[in-house]
C-alpha cells in the first residue's frame, strides 16, 4: 500500500501526472483547475492558510514517485472556521484496494487534532465507494442537493452533503483509543 505523507514541493510533477491521467469526471471533485501546473505549485508550495493537503506515493522505481491518491481538508472561512471540507480522489488503477479509506481516515484524523470539530464532504449521490467509506468513518447524511450537478453526458444527479460532527463523540472515542484503531498516532 502506498504512503500517505503530507504534500511538499517534491511531489508536484508527480501530482500533475495524476490529475492529468484522471478521468475527467473524477478531476470535477477537486473542484480547483487541477491541469494548471501553477495551481499545484501552488498547493505544494504551502498555498492556502488552513488548507491541509496530502498524498499516497507509491516508488515508480526509475521513474520516479507515483502518486495513487490524493486528499485535502480546506477549513471553511469566517463563521464557519470551525467546518473542514473533505475532497478526496484516488487513481482508477488503485481502487478498491483500501487507499481511499486511508486517505479518508489519516484527513480525518489530522483535521480533528488540528482543532477542527465538523467535517463535510459532497459525494455524487450513486457513488457506492464513497459513500460506503464516509459513512464507515461516521460521516452521515446531512443533505440531499437534488438535480445539484451535471455528469459527462449532461444528466442531472443528485449530490449528496455528508458530516462527521466531531465534538464529544471523539473525545469520547479518543479516549477509548480510536486514533490508534484508525491506524493513526493518538
Ligand atoms: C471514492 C474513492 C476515493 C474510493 O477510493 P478506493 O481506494 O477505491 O476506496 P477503498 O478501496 O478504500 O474502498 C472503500 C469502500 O468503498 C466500497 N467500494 C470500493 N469499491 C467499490 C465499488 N466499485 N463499488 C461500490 N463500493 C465500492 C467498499 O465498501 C470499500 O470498503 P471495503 O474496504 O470494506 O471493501 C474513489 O472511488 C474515487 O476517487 N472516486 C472519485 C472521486 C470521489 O467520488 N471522491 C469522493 C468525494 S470528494
Amino acid at each position: 500500500m502506498a504512503d500517505v505523507v503530507d504534500l511538499t514541493p517534491a511531489h508536484c510533477d508527480a501530482l500533475l501526472r495524476f490529475f492529468a491521467d484522471l478521468p475527467e469526471g473524477d478531476r470535477t471533485f477537486i473542484r480547483d483547475d487541477v491541469t494548471d501546473a501553477e495551481v499545484v505549485r501552488g498547493w505544494a508550495a504551502g498555498g492556502t492558510p488552513g488548507t491541509r493537503r496530502w498524498v499516497a506515493v507509491e516508488d515508480g522505481g526509475s521513474a520516479g514517485d507515483v502518486v495513487a491518491g490524493y486528499v485535502a481538508v480546506l477549513r471553511l472561512p469566517g463563521w464557519s472556521d470551525h467546518v473542514g471540507e473533505v475532497r478526496l480522489v484516488v487513481a482508477p488503477g488503485a481502487r478498491g484496494s483500501g487507499l481511499g479509506r486511508a486517505l479518508a481516515r489519516h484527513a480525518l484524523v489530522q483535521a480533528v487534532e488540528a482543532g477542527l470539530t465538523k467535517l463535510v464532504v459532497e459525494v455524487v449521490a450513486e457513488q457506492g465507494a464513497a459513500l460506503a467509506l464516509f459513512t464507515d468513518l461516521g460521516f452521515t447524511g446531512e443533505a440531499l442537493l437534488v438535480d445539484h450537478i451535471r455528469d459527462r453526458d449532461g444528466h442531472l444527479r443528485d449530490l449528496m452533503v455528508l458530516a462527521h460532527h466531531v465534538g464529544d463523540t471523539w473525545a469520547g472515542m479518543s479516549a477509548v483509543g480510536l486514533p490508534e484503531a484508525l491506524g493513526e498516532p493518538s
